[in-house]
């Protein structure tokens, strides 16, 4: 039974997982919402700081089970943002010093990975990971994840909500799902020659779009926000199916799966699905409820790892603000909770 702490960046989510069904025993999440702008670091700690306890709290009682019954603590270190991090490293620390339990060191991006490949029950795909602060392609080869394609420059959420922000439109910019550009798109329609279409090899790049989307709604007015909205999201996912085309066909995988919070876009889940089915790939988005950031992620993949004795000392157990997926090793690929 792991205890799993997420806080790279604006959610607080406790968990607690176990390796028999039904696996997922609870999911507590407390969510920072800016009231208006952009996240700051420093407000998202100080709410983390004041909920963290709460929420370990209840995410124990809901599971039924108190510390003494946890088998260790699993704490994502990485990548995000290090005021944010901070907390949950902090609190993960204490409680593994405390009731001297094992800590687990977890890389978010990874717990996307995992997390949806528990969920979709594929388990050796491609994986398009969207999300705020990330945009890649990734595959599993010769003992860890290689990113195969990526954004340049901004990740995919970033664009979006950057634009949303930008162009007034009013936060928070997803509900259930749906984008502020989504909502903005309809009644709009594609605008030929508006925005440019950028991939460079297997990469995208979307901080030229953001600009020139910006600069044609300086252009062209309110008015054709719409058609604005509905260009620039035709175009980011647009370019990132092409990727992930190009991955398939570079790595061979017959799975393609979608996960990170940008994946629970309707509009995003249905262009991968038809790119997949053309290609006779069997293709899954994880859930709605797993795409954006839990704490269920990281108990899961702190329990893979802790059962393949990957555990750090709690004195050694740094944030890593930059951690790249590619560097962490995942001794128990292509197996998951269950098998
Ligand atoms: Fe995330």
């Amino acid at each position: 039974m792991v205890l799993g702490i997420e806080s790279t960046a604006h959610t607080f989510g406790v968990a607690v997982v176990s390796s028999e069904p039904p696996y997922i025993l609870s999911d507590v999440r407390r969510r920072y919402t800016p009231r208006a702008g952009g996240i700051l670091p420093r407000e998202v700690a100080a709410f983390f700081s004041s909920v963290a306890g709460e929420a370990v709290g209840e995410a124990l009682s809901a599971a039924g089970v108190s510390m003494r019954d946890v088998t260790a603590v699993a704490v994502a270190l990485g990548p995000g943002m290090g005021p944010a991090l901070r907390v949950g490293a902090t609190v993960a620390r204490a409680l593994a010093a405390a009731y001297r339990k094992p800590l687990v060191p977890v890389n978010h991006a990874l717990a996307h990975i995992e997390v949806a490949r528990f969920d979709t029950g594929l388990r050796d795909p491609l994986v398009v990971y969207v999300s705020g602060g990330n945009t890649m392609i990734a595959s599993f080869l010769d003992g860890r994840y290689r990113v195969f394609g990526e954004t340049l420059d901004i990740a995919l959420g970033n664009l979006l909500d950057t634009f949303a922000r930008e162009a007034g439109l009013a936060p928070p910019y997803v509900v259930e799902g749906r984008h502020a550009v989504d909502i903005c798109a309809e009644g709009g329609e594609y605008i030929d020659g508006l925005l440019p279409y950028r991939v460079k090899g297997q990469d995208v790049s979307y901080s030229g779009l953001l600009t020139a989307a910006l600069r044609a709604l300086r252009r062209l007015g309110r008015r054709a926000l719409p058609g604005i909205c509905y260009t620039l999201r035709e175009i980011a996912f647009s370019s990132l199916v092409e990727v992930a085309e190009r991955g398939l066909a570079h790595t061979g995988k017959k799975q393609l799966v979608l996960a990170g919070g940008v994946g629970a876009n309707d509009l995003l889940r249905e262009k991968l699905s038809l790119m997949a089915s053309d290609r006779g790939v069997e293709y899954r988005p994880v859930s709605k409820k797993y795409a954006v950031d839990n704490g269920v992620m990281i108990a899961i993949t702190g329990l893979l790892a802790f059962t393949h004795g990957i555990v750090v000392e709690p004195s050694r157990a740094y944030i890593r603000q930059r951690w790249r997926l590619d560097e962490v090793e995942v001794p128990w690929y292509p197996s998951t909770l269950g098998g």
